[in-house]
């Protein structure tokens, strides 16, 4: 690997932080226990480091401790949440209702379903890929079982305004499922007030490890497990737990929570710094999702989604030689296909357009962005 690569894909995934590190270290060399194993102390002090860290995740987003289920992570979370709340609906007609930006893990689980006869509902979204309160109200019927719709964009780090979302689901009495992925550690959250019944997260994009997740359900939120085995998890979710990644997972969210608002103001100063470059030396671009300058509440701090024209595309690129950077996002990149999200918020790309999405993170420094800064000055003045 380039070691000298700067590392600007923090929407992807982030680095380990060292703080979650230490927390999990114990749990693979000297309590390595397995959660279940209730007769020594192996297992006692795994099946510990577990609850307590489901009632610091709990605390940190206004649940309680049984309303955590641990899973393997964000896309798991969203399948169980969206599946779990169809399967176990008494509806006889049943209908979700989500939005046209949402991550894969939630389009391609209504598209499975919509196949076995469940009504599926994608709205819109405005240019800045923000999704109107009064359509959710219009396309709520009473085959209704849930609405899904996530806190926060990764391609282009709009921000859905999830209270209201909520508030209106309770209204109608139908569930609010919310991909929290994104917006957990970024943005405030609490499932309190923002009346959500199910809520996905995943420790990989808040510098914990990867393959470890949660799904919070409302105690009063009935869905069906979609894997069986030894009743892990209150029968939710069975197979043996990752004590280790649960610790890095509650510490991440921890750190992220107390580091929140610093984190976002040291993001925001760097990802300004570098849109101000590229709009200086850029004369076709075009920025994705909400303009920072004009709407900084509507996208995630740390996020910057841009699209160049013709040859300047092929010059930045040249430009950020040494830069990890995304063409759209990771997970639409690997199909090589033009994003969804783009084409939601009118963008239908073209053989001419060139697509970057950068993701400052905790650990990117202003020497970075400077020496970013100056390549792009350098190539493209
Ligand atoms: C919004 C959103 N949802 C779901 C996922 C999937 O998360 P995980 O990698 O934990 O399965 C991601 C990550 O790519 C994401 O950004």
């Amino acid at each position: 690997m380039q070691q000298s690569t700067i590392y600007l894909d923090n929407n992807a995934t982030t680095p380990l932080d060292e703080r979650v590190f230490n927390a999990m270290k114990p749990y693979f060399f000297e309590c390595y226990g397995n959660a279940a194993s209730n007769t020594h102390v192996f297992g006692m002090t795994a099946k510990k480091a577990v609850e307590d860290s489901r009632k610091t995740i709990a605390a940190l987003i206004g649940g309680k401790p049984e309303e955590i289920i641990f899973t393997s992570g964000a896309t798991e979370s969203d399948n169980l949440a969206i599946t779990g709340a169809i399967e176990a609906s008494t509806k006889t007609k049943k209908h979700i209702i989500t939005c046209a930006i949402e991550h894969k893990a939630v389009l391609d689980t209504c598209a499975v379903l919509e196949k076995k006869g469940v009504e599926v509902t994608i709205l819109p979204v405005n240019t800045d890929g923000v999704v109107s309160l009064e359509s959710i109200e219009k396309a709520i019927t009473d085959n209704t079982v849930l609405v899904s719709i996530m806190h926060a964009n990764n391609e282009i780090g709009s921000i859905q305004p999830i209270s209201d979302i909520g508030k209106l689901c309770k209204k109608h009495g139908v569930y609010f499922h919310t991909d929290a992925t994104q917006g957990i550690g970024k943005l405030p959250f609490n499932v309190e007030e923002s009346y959500v019944d199910l809520a996905s997260l995943t420790a990989h994009k808040i510098y914990g490890p990867k393959g470890i997740g949660a799904l919070y359900v409302r105690n009063d939120c009935k869905i069906s497990p979609l894997i069986h085995g030894g009743g892990h998890e209150s029968g939710m979710r069975s197979g043996t737990l990752n004590v280790p990644g649960i610790v890095g997972l509650a510490k991440a969210i921890e750190v992220s929570v107390e580091s929140l608002q610093e984190d976002a103001e040291y993001t925001a100063d760097l990802r300004n710094q570098l849109l101000e470059c590229l709009l200086k030396y850029c004369s076709t671009i075009r920025i994705n999702g909400a303009d920072p300058r004009i709407n900084p509440h509507l996208r995630l701090p740390n996020n910057l989604n841009v699209t160049l024209y013709g040859d300047e595309g092929e010059l930045l690129s040249g430009a950020l030689w040494n830069v990890a950077y995304s063409a759209s996002s990771a997970c639409t990149s690997a199909t090589g296909k033009q994003s969804h999200v783009l084409s939601a918020i009118g963008n239908m790309g073209g053989k001419d357009s060139t697509t970057l999405r950068f993701g400052i993170g905790r650990f990117t420094t202003k020497a970075e962005i400077n020496s970013i800064c100056d390549s792009i000055r350098d190539m493209m003045s």
